[in-house]
């Protein structure tokens, strides 16, 4: 706490010494109100470019701009006090040059004040986290099952099932880590490659269906309230969201029809005269 009494929020450090402590707890967020009902249980929010998906109802990934990223997180940030916020680079907005990505991502930081970025990418990317990290744009990188390549990978799989994504997911987090990148997201990677990147990396590694030996987890908080038909294996279902919203609804429905709702109670009645 400051002497304002202000909520203090979590840097890159608080979050980057948790490695050999204790689990990082994560989710995603793109609306102000649930980055205030996640924001006391998380070390840090992600506005992920899952909102694609999750909010308006995209095929993939792909479609999403940093607009619309940067709308998202400048909500999450207003929601939130203390959880470090995270602005995913969406597809387009990286790959062309370190230029192109250090326009878009200083843009991100000083239009939402969010703390870093995340971008998808391993070796080939390495550069470019170099390039924003010595110019003070903190980065988290995204290997494993890239949703942004889902053309390329020719669809959503479980990554390092063979020898040859295995070694090349080894490499990709060296690069990751040399380039300056604080932490890393792995999705979808078997669990015995999960471990073994945990253990040689310095840096903090993310998992979303990876191991609960990651160094932290992340999950799509929809998919983990079950507001999102998310089949995906590495989602536990904490509650049932879609299904209470489904009854509520039904009973308001139900309440208009038979002129039930709504009751004297939420009506405004004359002033009585004086
Ligand atoms: O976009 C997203 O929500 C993500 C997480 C699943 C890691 O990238």
């Amino acid at each position: 706490m400051y002497a304002d009494n202000k909520i203090r929020r979590n840097t890159i450090r608080d979050i980057t010494k948790l490695k050999n402590d204790r689990p990082v707890v994560s989710l995603t967020a793109y609306t102000a109100p649930m980055a205030t009902a996640l924001d006391p249980h998380v070390d840090f929010l992600l506005v992920g470019d899952s909102l694609a998906m999750v909010l308006y109802g995209m095929e993939s990934t792909i479609g999403v701009s940093l607009d619309t990223m940067i709308e998202h997180t400048k909500a999450v940030m207003r929601g939130s006090q203390k959880a470090l916020v995270i602005l995913d680079m969406p597809f387009g907005s990286f790959e062309q040059s370190k230029e192109q990505a250090f326009q878009n991502a200083s843009r991100a930081l000083r239009e939402t004040g969010c703390a870093a970025v995340k971008l998808e990418g391993g070796i080939a990317m390495a550069d470019t986290i170099k390039f924003l990290v010595e110019r003070n744009i903190p980065v988290m990188a995204h290997i494993g099952l890239r949703p942004q390549a889902v053309h390329v990978m020719g669809g959503y799989r479980t990554q390092g099932k063979n020898q040859e994504e295995r070694g090349q997911m080894i490499e990709d987090a060296y690069a990751i880590q040399k380039a300056g990148a604080f932490s890393v997201v792995l999705e979808g990677v078997a669990e015995p490659l999960a471990v073994e990147i945990t253990e040689k990396l310095d840096i903090i590694t993310i998992g979303i269906g990876a191991s609960a030996d990651c160094d932290g987890q992340i999950l799509v908080v929809e998919d983990m309230l079950g507001y999102f038909p998310s089949n995906a294996k590495f989602v536990k279902r904490y509650a049932e969201v879609g299904q209470t919203i489904d009854s509520a609804i039904k009973q308001y429905s139900d309440d208009v029809k038979a002129r039930i709702f709504p009751g004297n109670e939420h009506t405004y009645a004359l002033k009585p005269k004086s």
